[in-house]
Parts: structure tokens; C-alpha cells; sequence
């Protein structure tokens, strides 16, 4: 397969790792890969004007029953078929994908998750709740995690991870702050690998050399 890959991105929320995946697609000189829908359950994302901004073509798909009688599979099909998407990449969805969607697109759904699964993963752990958990567990590494999602949330093979230090007197908000940007130059990275390997015709398989130099505390706090 020569043209490049038709990426859907799923997100709830402001959209920055959105961002970070348009903005290395716009930056590779010959790429693999590009954003060609968003779909978001929630009107107000944030993500909906950054799609808008780049000429992506953006779509509200409701989850709530009374808004949806069959549930959102049937429009989430029908969208993923209209523009012949190749891959969907989950940033910041809040909500399972339907059975179907992930029958249809299985070893093609990516997830990104503030945190090193299987720790600090599951329902409930997204947010600013992944980081709290952190920083009082006492832990003193977390990072982030790109892995192939299927119905049950924070489950599937994890293709990379990237370690993020806790530092004494973090909170939350610092913590979040500092993974977020790993999540930043690590999900597109992952997004290149699986990218190149369905376009090969092979399995998305997980990463085995490192994207980026392992982070220290030194050049993490110079980063700040
Ligand atoms: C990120 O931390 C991501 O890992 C998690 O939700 C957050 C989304 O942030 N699943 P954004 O909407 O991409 O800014």
C-alpha cells in the first residue's frame, strides 16, 4: 500500500495530543499517515476546533442512549467507512469503542494513557485521576503508554512506554503536566511504527528500540 494511511482520531477532550499528531504529520517531509476525521462524543471538545482549524473533517457521535436508540456503533461504521479510515487513534475518549468498531478495526485501535500500564489503568483512571493516584501511591516512576485497545478499557498489548520521573513535592497538575509532553512525542513516534507495518501488510507489533533518549530528572526538570 504506497498512498498514506487514513488515521481517525477519537478524543473527548482539549485535543493536545491531537495536536501533536497533526503537527508531525505536517512536519514529515513524506508521511505514512494522516488525520483525515476526529469524532468526539462531546460538542463542547476542544478537539472539534483544532480539527476544524486544520480542515480535518470533524464529527460529534453521542453515546448517551436517549440521544442514540442503537447506541453509536451504527454512525461510528458509517463514518469510519465513508472517509476509508485505516487506523483510529484514541486521544483522550472518554467512552468504550462499541464491540463492533473494535471487531472491524482490531490490531488497527490505539490508545495513549497518562500512566505505565497495567499500573494505574482501568475504569475511572483517566485525567487528572491517573495522577493523583501517582502521587499518592508514592511512586517514584510513572510515564505514559500507547497500547492497542479493544472493548475493556486500558487492556491490550502495549506497544510502547515511556518512564516519566515523580519528583518530591510533585502535584498532580505538575505531574500531568510532565507526562503530557512525553505523550506528545511518544504517541505519533508509535503511530509512524504501526503505520509502516500495516502498510507492509504486517501486525502492528510492539516498538523495540526506544524512540527517544530515556528521560533523567536532570533534563526532565531542565525542560520545565
Ligand atoms: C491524555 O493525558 C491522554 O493520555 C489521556 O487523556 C489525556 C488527553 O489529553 N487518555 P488531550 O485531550 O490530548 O489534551
Amino acid at each position: 500500500m504506497n498512498r498514506p494511511l487514513r488515521a481517525a482520531v477519537f478524543a473527548s477532550g482539549g485535543g493536545s495530543n491531537l495536536q501533536a499528531l497533526i503537527d508531525h504529520v505536517a512536519a514529515s517531509d513524506a508521511p505514512s499517515w494522516g488525520v483525515s476525521l476526529v469524532v468526539t462524543d462531546r460538542p463542547d471538545a476542544g478537539a472539534l476546533a483544532r480539527a476544524e482549524r486544520h480542515g480535518i473533517r470533524a464529527e460529534v457521535v453521542a453515546t448517551r442512549p436517549e440521544d442514540e436508540a442503537d447506541g453509536p456503533a451504527p454512525r461510528l461504521l458509517a463514518l469510519l467507512d465513508e472517509e476509508r479510515i485505516d487506523l483510529v487513534l484514541l486521544a483522550g475518549y472518554l467512552k468504550l469503542v462499541p464491540p463492533t468498531v473494535v471487531g472491524r478495526y482490531a490490531g488497527r485501535i490505539l490508545n495513549i494513557h497518562p500512566a505505565l500500564l497495567p499500573a494505574f489503568g482501568g475504569k475511572g483512571m483517566y485525567g487528572m485521576h491517573v495522577h493523583r493516584a501517582v502521587v499518592e501511591s508514592g511512586a517514584r516512576v510513572t510515564g505514559a503508554t500507547v497500547h492497542l485497545a479493544d472493548e475493556v478499557y486500558d487492556r491490550g498489548r502495549i506497544l510502547a512506554q515511556w518512564p516519566v520521573p515523580v519528583l518530591a513535592g510533585d502535584t498532580p497538575e505538575a505531574l500531568a503536566a510532565r507526562v503530557l509532553a512525553v505523550e506528545h512525542r511518544l504517541y505519533p513516534k508509535v503511530v509512524d511504527h504501526v503505520a509502516s507495518a500495516l502498510a507492509r501488510g504486517d501486525d502492528a507489533t510492539p516498538m523495540d528500540t526506544p524512540p527517544f533518549p530515556l528521560p533523567t530528572t536532570r533534563s526532565t526538570e531542565e525542560s520545565r
